[in-house]
């Protein structure tokens, strides 16, 4: 077997592991076997293009080793020094940056690769244009998402006047400089140049214009983005493996935006277009008003005693809380009390896809009483006590109920159903959306005002 096809071989079985390991993230249960599968994968793929790239340097194989070998290092010694450091809520802004690395390297890929392929086939011409041109809209979009995550630039959006006509004008030009790149190849330097400035002007553009808030959504879409571009790096580089893993972050990074556009009912195309949505709390704040009812720990705890089946639907403030570590003694407490315990977790309850999930597997919450959504919202009606820790638009009956709510049409845990409603929070303020949540004020819903950790551990003492 030649190395060629050694190395050929070896991509399609990491391609294959990638393939299962993106099944298996795709469910609780088998997410940590899902990231062992990419990991295995991911390394099998870079043994075999080190291997490739050994036998297929023109310089002495050493001096290939120890280059590889030292940004290796480097490379290596970086990310393990920032992953270590970053906070579970700065994960949104780490990805970010990371993405626009994968921008970056894109960009290069498609220089190096028409400075040094003196062809001028139309095929090659147009992935490397391509490829520069979604490389750097990813880096520039990625690097604003970061500093606006971060904190470190303004997060509201930047509304420039025809701000529509400004993206607009800018893929014009790109095409336009694409018919030149492509009428004089051999002088498309220029053209080149102009594009990669259009394109990173395009792509910081794109995502200043919208606000922090929706940041989330705009990373899962850079994300997609970043795919395309390693994908069209990997035709430059004639590389299939690079191709196929492209194609994989691509499709599954738009599939994810669209599942949280649709969960957050919000437009997937203006998502794509740049530029959807409001301000965070600068939506209406809703008519929903009336007297709310208080309640204590010492109460919940006797309700819970009595009750047979309960549902804890956590939410952003269970996160700003920590509150899931109290959460899950009292869980544990209550199953061995006999009571049927359950989770109810909404696709986009947090700021993170999967924020609950994670911070509930951190805390050692069984993974088979965690559904989702889809799963629980018929099991409400007869459930004798819902926990609502910290979480508001996502259990508010009025994305069902006002038709001219800022979130009508969002869908959400029916929790209202159940005999009885507890909800944790410090105050009457809004969710995340800024609009009042009629749930507070019906007749079988009490409210425990305070810090959710500090609330349910008082819980747990009463019991
Ligand atoms: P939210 O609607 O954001 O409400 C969080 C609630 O937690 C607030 O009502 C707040 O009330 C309470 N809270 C904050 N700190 C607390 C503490 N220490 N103890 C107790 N309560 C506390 O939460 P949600 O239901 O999870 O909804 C998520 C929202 O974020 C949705 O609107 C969603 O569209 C949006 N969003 C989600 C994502 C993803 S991917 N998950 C991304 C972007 C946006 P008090 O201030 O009164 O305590």
């Amino acid at each position: 077997m030649t190395v060629l096809s050694a190395v050929q071989a070896t991509y399609v079985v990491a391609g294959v592991l990638f393939i299962l390991s993106l099944a298996g993230l795709s469910q609780q249960e088998s997410a940590r076997r899902g990231n062992v599968l990419g990991i295995i994968g991911m390394a099998l793929a870079l043994v075999a293009t080190v291997a490739l790239a050994l036998q297929s340097s023109e310089r002495p194989w050493q001096v290939t080793a120890a280059l590889i070998l030292l940004v290796l290092v480097v490379g290596a010694a970086v990310g393990t020094w920032r992953v270590r450091k970053v906070e579970m809520v700065q994960m949104p802004e780490l990805i970010a940056l990371l993405h626009s690395f994968v921008g970056l390297a894109a960009v290069l890929v498609g220089y190096g690769s028409y400075l040094t392929d003196t062809g001028s086939d139309t095929v090659h011409l147009v992935e490397v244009f391509l490829g520069v041109l979604i490389g750097a809209v990813t880096f520039t979009g990625s690097i604003v998402a970061n500093l606006k995550l971060a904190a470190k630039i303004k997060s509201a959006p930047l509304t420039l006047p025809g701000r529509n006509w400004i993206n607009l004008g800018l893929v014009v030009a790109a095409v336009a400089l694409l018919a030149w790149f492509l009428a004089a190849p051999d002088q498309g330097i220029v053209p080149l140049v102009l594009m990669t400035l259009v394109a990173l002007a395009l792509g910081w553009h794109l995502v200043a214009s919208i606000g922090g808030g929706d940041m989330p959504v705009v990373v899962s879409m850079l994300n997609s983005y970043s795919g395309w571009a390693a994908a069209a790096a990997g035709f430059m580089l004639g590389n299939d493996l690079l191709i196929i893993t492209g194609a994989l972050v691509g499709s599954s990074g738009a599939i994810l935006s669209y599942i949280m556009c649709r969960a957050m009912n919000r437009s997937f195309v203006s998502v794509i277009l740049g530029g959807f949505g409001t301000e965070p709390g600068t939506a209406a704040s809703g008519d929903a008003e009336g007297e709310h009812r208080e309640t204590f720990a010492a109460d919940v705890a006797e309700q819970l005693a009595h009750a047979a089946s309960v549902i804890i639907v956590p939410g952003y403030g269970m996160a700003v809380a920590k509150a899931q570590y109290p959460v899950a003694d009292l869980t544990e407490k209550l199953r061995a009390r006999g009571v049927d315990v359950r989770f109810g977790v909404h696709p986009v309850a947090g700021r993170l896809p999967g924020h609950m999930n994670v911070l509930l597997a951190e805390a050692k919450v069984p993974y088979d009483v965690v559904l989702g959504m889809d799963e629980i919202n018929g099991d409400f009606a007869t459930t004798d006590v819902v926990l609502v820790i910290g979480a508001n638009d996502t259990v508010n009956p009025a994305a069902q109920e006002d038709p001219g709510s800022p979130i009508a049409g969002m869908p959400v845990l029916e929790v209202w159903q159940a005999r009885d409603v507890v909800v944790f929070k410090r105050s009457m303020a809004t969710g995340y959306a800024g609009v009042q949540n009629p749930l507070f004020f019906r007749e079988n819903t009490a409210m425990v005002f305070g810090d959710a950790k500090e609330q349910v551990e008082r819980i747990i003492q009463a019991l």
